[in-house]
């Protein structure tokens, strides 16, 4: 396509209202036309390796033909059905019979949703629902933790603890709680002498449980990685304490899994690195690689119990007119089959440790104030003084821009810039991200 053709593309798009859209941030977008395995291709001859895997969830690359296969046969066999009850589609069981204990052992039901922040207000309905059930109706509050996105929906928009989320969209919904996160780098709450940040950020759940009466909280949510946040990886002490508090409180823990589900961090499920199971369990993103929309949770069989024996009366009222989407469904089948043929969480820890490693020998700039990770997922922490830490998102927004001009696509998170390549990432496309991200970084001093 020609830079004209491309300028005609883009009058078009201006009748679109992009996510979290401002002008300044879509003055000049590429136009994607082509991807294949981690490489993206705009209208007007670019090519750029997608070191973020789209937003952190085509973890098989582009241009899957399996997938692609999946799809069309479904939709000429069925391409939609009611999935409400008294109605089901064969892709949807045999999805959700498969899914069941797959994650972790207890998680064997599952409802779903079309992406991660419907999944998530699931998540929140069902844990007030379940309290209802146990004759327990003042416990309703979440709490969260800040840095935390958990999707955009009402619900999921004000457990998101980033405020700039929240600004223009008040009155906030109310009984939603924030806590600091487990950040080893830059930790907000009050560390005790002798207490470990991971100590000290699940007392902060304790002390916030306490402080709002255990009568009131519904439950916590988590991601085991924070994503948005920055690429926080906790301390290892920090999720079993957390289990701990809350079944000490009768506090459901909901993971959201909806990024580092299915290999991305090394396991297959993020948490099953500290050995701790929710009660909840949010996914979305890397179930279909991206390449059909579908999310939704998993619940305990307690949870699952209280649903299954309701009165009539109590019915669990929630559900979309795309939960269990048969074409969705098939391809999650087929995606799932394809990144178990392919040892993927073992390829997130072999390649991530790889990614991890070069992007460290970029801690010699004076302004890379950290590096870290865990499978692959990256963080690197732009710094205006490495000593301080002081955060500097506007030198991480040039060298994220000068990334894009070397070919590489990566996200600013405020000061850090993260990474996320498809997990079907090769070697050397690994080297490529370090080497283009070194020269961008380069071309800022
Ligand atoms: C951890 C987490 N939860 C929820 C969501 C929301 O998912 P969706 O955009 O599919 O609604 C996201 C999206 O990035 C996410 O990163």
């Amino acid at each position: 396509m020609s830079a004209h053709e491309t300028e005609k593309w883009i009058e078009k798009d201006r009748r679109q209202l992009h996510p979290t859209y401002h002008p300044s941030a879509h003055a000049n977008p590429l136009v994607i036309e082509r991807g294949e395995g981690v490489w993206l291709y705009t209208t007007d001859g670019q090519k750029i390796l997608d070191g973020m895997a789209g937003l952190w969830n085509v973890n098989v690359g582009y241009g899957r033909e399996e997938l692609a296969q999946a799809a069309f046969d479904q939709m000429k066999e069925l391409a939609y059905t009611s999935n409400f009850a008294g109605m089901t589609n064969l892709p949807s069981s045999l999805l959700a019979a498969k899914l069941a204990g797959y994650a972790y052992p207890g998680l064997n039901t599952t409802f779903f949703a079309s992406g991660g922040s419907e999944a998530n207000d699931s998540a929140f309905k069902t844990a007030r629902y379940y309290w209802k059930r146990m004759g327990k109706p003042g416990k309703t509050k979440i709490i969260a933790r800040k840095g935390a996105y958990h999707g955009v929906t009402m619900y999921a928009t004000f457990a998101t603890g980033i405020e700039k989320y929240h600004t223009m969209f008040g009155p906030a919904v109310e009984g939603f709680v924030h806590i600091p996160a487990p950040n080893p780098y830059r930790y907000e709450g009050e560390i005790q002498p002798g207490e470990t940040v991971g100590q000290a950020a699940a007392r902060a759940l304790e002390t916030a449980i306490q402080a709002e009466g255990p009568d009131t909280v519904a439950a916590f949510i988590a991601e085991p990685v924070m994503g948005v946040g920055g690429v926080i990886v906790p301390p290892d002490d920090y999720f079993p304490l957390i289990r701990q508090i809350c079944d000490k409180y009768d506090v459901l823990f909901i993971a959201d899994e909806v990024i580092t589900g299915f290999g991305r961090t090394g396991e297959w499920f993020a948490l099953r690195h500290w050995g701790v199971k929710p009660d909840i369990l949010s996914f979305a993103k890397g179930i279909t690689s991206g390449y059909a929309q579908l999310g939704g949770i998993q619940v305990s069989d307690a949870i699952r119990e209280s649903i299954e024996t309701a009165p009539a009366d109590q019915s669990w009222m929630h559900g979309f007119t795309y939960s269990g989407h048969p074409m969705a469904c098939a391809v999650a089948l087929k995606n799932l089959e394809i990144m178990e043929r392919e040892d993927y969480a073992g390829r997130a820890r072999t390649l991530g440790q790889r990614l991890l490693e070069g992007l460290k020998t970029l801690e010699e700039f004076p302004f890379v104030g950290e590096v870290r990770g865990l499978g692959l997922i990256c963080g690197v922490e732009i710094v205006s003084d490495k000593a301080a830490r002081s955060a500097d998102p506007a030198l991480a927004m040039r060298i994220f821009k000068a990334a894009e001009k070397a070919g590489l696509r990566t996200r600013p998170l405020g000061s850090t810039l993260a990474f996320a390549p498809p997990i079907a990432i090769n070697e050397d496309e690994v080297d490529e991200i370090v080497k283009r991200l070194g020269a961008a970084m380069d071309s800022v001093v």
